[in-house]
């Protein structure tokens, strides 16, 4: 695999990658384990889509995380793990010991009946047994279809029954800042309505009393007791599904974006490999949670492909100050440190206090990911904590892309705040307009699509193959829509504007507004609502709900926490709405359809300059939103 290391490389790979696809991403294949070659590297349409890298090919990513490593790495730390509490001692598990606990975890879930193609949801807590989790369902080629541990029961329930698992993989509890959660309760509530769920392994970290159903659940440690660490790793065609990830979209429920495993494990080793720098020795810290998309390519994929050192951190930013994450910084000696811009904003809110004790020396490397980074953090995070001398990759992707396709590579690619600045090799951006023609050219604007496949691209929508075609490759021909707006710069550095359909990018969470307006409908004086984003200045965007009640309620704030608890219950705490105004009617065309353009400028705080309102069945409705419209 290649390690780019100057600009005219860059150029040079890039180039390559768009001659010869085939060839680029054949020779990037070549250093992992593979049982049996590819018969042919890509066979591809976006029409149906039907997108195959190295047919035939058989392989699995466990033994290129783990047994490829042993020979030189068996003693080297995989995860330092940072737990919550920073009085905790932390645990430090190496390649070996890392190696071992896949394999007996493997052998706990053949004995329970789970098979190759299974679906095994993972509801945990950023403990390593969670990574075990993931690497233990791959290793035997089950799916796991990770659900982070913030959703609520009714969302995890949604998520298990989509995909039916048999097993649901959790802990007794869970540890986040001061929150002491009930993680099992959460998940008993959920399989009360999941008849697919044959067995639930629990992994005891709060020691938080549980109910135990028997002849359904099980406690993790009882299970490990005699098991073998002797655990060949299945062989898994290239093509098979990996994993499924659930996320939100514009419409309907979240959907499960399905990856293969031979595309995204050389894709996740390439990014994590060439836009980090990563230097044998150095200490990686992706702050994610594995429960997002983020977490499951630069936590434990990208980083063990790649025999990576990283550290991995149970707890919040904030807990038990907004100095935490530098300490974890000094104490591991991080060298790559990779945050969401909402961490910083937060953190940079706290003040400088919290930065000046720690020295951040070990800083080589910062990164940012899952919204766009407004220059004002990005100066305030390049100044106070990578002291000027670290390059920040601003890393632009997605859930469904798998891994980072437009991003700066660390010390190569001259930055610039705001930019998420080139695309990888591999990867041919274009923009286009509302017709769907391509914009060529510098210094425009456009709706941002990718032209030519990649090894980590979204295959399907788990069980709803033509929702994948609807929602990525149907609004322009022979293109993957990735549903952002972007601005090519005059140096052709691409800038992301934001999201331009229906979801919101909270503290770099995706919300459909659809899930959240009807989670909010299920109140029973709530008629209808319409939810809309407006900038925030922490979580980037925040959640305002325009509600239609059937009863006028005098107590707007005790209705106000009832909907909130509603939205909590339905989806999870994530999506609580910041602001709920109230209204009498909503914006709607004759045709009945919202024209949200106009809640979203209220919301912002524009008040006047509605635009063209007489298509609107009744227009006096806008005079009274605005009238009522919140600070
Ligand atoms: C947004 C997270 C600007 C974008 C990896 C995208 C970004 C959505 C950036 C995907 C960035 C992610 N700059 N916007 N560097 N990274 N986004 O699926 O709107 O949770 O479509 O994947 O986050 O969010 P997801």
């Amino acid at each position: 695999m290649i390690r780019i290391r100057t600009l005219e490389q860059y150029q040079t790979e890039y180039q390559k990658s768009v001659n010869d696809p085939e060839g680029f991403w054949a020779e990037q294949a070549e250093s992992f384990r593979w049982h049996t070659k590819w018969t042919q590297v890509l066979d591809w349409n976006f029409r149906q889509p039907d997108i195959k890298w190295f047919v035939d090919a058989k392989t699995n990513i466990t033994e290129n995380c783990l047994d490829r490593h042993l020979p030189q790495r068996a003693n080297q730390i995989a995860f330092y793990w940072e737990p919550n509490d920073p009085k905790e001692k932390q645990v430090e598990i190496t390649y070996q010991q890392l190696f071992d606990d896949v394999c007996r975890f493997t052998n706990v879930l053949k004995k329970k009946g789970v098979r190759k193609g299974d679906r095994v949801c993972i509801y945990m807590p950023m403990i390593p047994e969670l990574a075990v989790a993931l690497l233990a369902c791959a290793r035997i080629g089950a799916i796991h279809s990770v659900v982070f541990a913030g959703f609520s029961a009714n969302a995890l329930a949604g998520r298990i029954q989509d995909c039916s698992c048999c097993m649901v993989l959790t802990s007794d509890g869970a540890y986040r800042g001061a929150k002491d959660i009930p993680v099992k309760q959460v998940v008993d509530e959920a399989i009360a309505e999941c008849p697919t769920v044959k067995n639930v392994i629990v992994c005891k970290r709060t020691q938080t009393p549980v109910v135990m159903k028997p002849g359904r659940d099980t406690f993790w440690h009882e299970e490990l007791v005699d098991v073998s660490t002797n655990s060949p790793a299945e062989s898994v065609g290239s093509e098979d599904e990996l994993f499924i990830l659930y996320t939100s979209g514009s419409t309907g429920k979240p959907k499960g974006v399905v990856h293969s495993c031979g595309g995204y494990m050389v894709y996740a080793q390439y990014t994590f490999q060439n836009v980090f720098q990563y230097n044998e020795g150095e200490v990686f810290w992706c702050t994610a949670d594995i429960g997002w998309i983020t977490g499951h390519s630069y936590i434990v994929y990208g980083p063990l492909l790649a025999g990576a050192t990283s550290v991995m951190f149970e707890g919040v930013p904030t807990f038990p100050d907004c100095g935490r994450f530098w300490q974890i910084v000094d104490k591991y000696k991080v060298n790559i440190f990779y945050t969401a811009p909402t961490a910083i904003r937060a953190l940079e809110a706290a003040g400088l206090d919290f930065v000046m004790p720690y020295k951040l020396d070990s800083l080589r490397v910062l990164g940012s990911v899952g919204e766009p980074i407004n220059v004002e953090a990005w100066e305030w995070y390049n100044k106070n904590i990578g002291k000027e001398k670290c390059p920040i990759v601003d890393t632009w992707w997605q859930t469904e892309t798998g891994g980072i396709l437009i991003s700066p590579l660390a010390g190569i690619t001259e930055t610039k705040p705001g930019f998420a600045t080139l695309p990888l090799p591999g990867v041919q951006p274009v923009l286009v307009d509302e017709k769907g023609q391509i914009i060529e050219g510098n210094g425009v604007e456009g709706n941002l699509c990718i032209r030519f496949p990649w090894p980590s691209i979204i295959r399907t929508t788990y069980g709803d193959h033509e929702r994948c075609r609807q929602n990525y490759f149907a609004t322009y021909a022979d293109l993957y829509f990735t549903g952002d707006g972007c601005r090519r710069d005059e140096d052709g550095y691409y800038r992301i504007t934001g999201r331009v359909d229906d979801v919101i990018n909270v503290s770099g969470h995706r919300i459909g507004t659809a899930e959240v307006e009807s989670a909010i409908n299920m109140h029973v004086d709530v008629v209808e609502s319409a939810v809309v984003g407006y900038p925030h200045d922490i979580k980037g965007q925040g959640i305002y709900a325009y509600i239609i009640c059937v009863n006028e309620r005098a107590d707007v704030e005790q209705l106000r926490k009832e909907i909130l608890a509603e939205v909590t219950k339905i989806i999870g705490p994530i999506a609580k709405p910041d602001k709920i105004q109230v209204v009498r009617g909503l914006p709607k065309t004759r045709s009945g359809k919202i024209m949200r353009r106009i809640l979203r400028k209220v919301a912002e705080g524009e008040l006047s300059n509605l635009g063209d309102t007489s298509t609107l069945l009744d227009p006096a409705v806008v005079d009274e939103i605005v009238a009522g419209a919140l600070k």
